[in-house]
């Protein structure tokens, strides 16, 4: 990859990917607060819903926390990975939560291509939301199948590449030499990034966490009873 595709990929894309999310999230919350939502579809099916949405949300946000934890303490993650069996635990960990999303991102998938009343009320940007989701999420476990061990690598190439965004001193260097999985991973974050305020996704904003422990909404069905007399 030439400096000027690099340069392009990992430096101009990510920042216009962020300027636009957060410029446009927050006119979407000024102009239309009651947009931001998820849209729930529970009351058009409810079975699937639960069988893709549990173990999507609790694999993935548990897999972000484990690259948060890589991102703000990348010292206490080398000194964790230091001893083989708590590396070996740590990429299982990762693994198993990756393929719990995966399985839980299809259910998701086949929800919306194969239920009619889903599909009345699928939007093309829901599609695209999944399909991106899906490349994340492979991409992600390919590397950690076929790139091992990213845990302990990604703290001295990934780490530093991401911080000099946040420090605007972008370094693209950093993933040029990388193999292509890897930078598909970086880049479908942030078409993520861009895409998210466009998208249900933007519900993110108003830290559902409450979600994770009982169920979307309660739905309690009601038989009407006629007054008497
Ligand atoms: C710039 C942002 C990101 C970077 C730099 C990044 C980096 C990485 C790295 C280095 C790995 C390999 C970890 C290992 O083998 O142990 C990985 C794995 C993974 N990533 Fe990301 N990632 C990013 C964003 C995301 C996002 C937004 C998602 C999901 C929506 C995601 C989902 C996954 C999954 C499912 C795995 C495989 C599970 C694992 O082993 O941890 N990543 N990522």
């Amino acid at each position: 990859m030439s400096d000027t595709v690099a340069m392009i990929v990992f430096v101009a894309f990510p920042y216009a990917a962020l300027t636009l999310a957060i410029v446009v999230t927050v006119l979407r919350w000024k102009l239309a607060p009651f947009t931001v939502s998820s849209i729930s579809s529970q009351l058009l099916e409810s079975r699937k819903l639960f069988w893709g949405s549990i173990p999507f949300h609790w694999g993935i946000v548990l897999i972000l926390l484990g690259h948060l934890a890589t991102l703000f303490f990348p010292a206490t993650v080398a000194w964790w990975n230091g001893v083989p069996i708590r590396l070996y635990a740590l990429e299982i960990t990762g693994l198993a939560l990756a393929l719990w999303a995966a399985a839980g991102l299809l259910v998701l998938l086949y929800r919306r291509l194969t239920t009619a009343r889903i599909r009345a009320v699928t939007t093309p940007m829901d599609l695209v939301v999944l399909i991106v989701l899906a490349v994340q999420i492979a991409s992600g476990i390919w590397m950690a199948v076929g790139y091992r061990f990213g845990s302990f690598w990604s703290v001295g190439v990934v780490v530093p590449y991401v911080w000099s965004l946040l420090k605007l001193s972008p370094r693209p260097e950093l993933l040029q030499p990388f193999p292509f999985i890897l930078q598909l991973h970086v880049v479908s974050f942030f078409v993520l990034v861009a895409i998210f305020p466009f998208t249900r996704l933007v519900h993110l904003i108003t830290l559902p966490l409450p979600y994770l422990a009982r169920p979307w909404q309660r739905v309690v069905r009601m038989r009407h009873i006629e007054p008497v007399g």
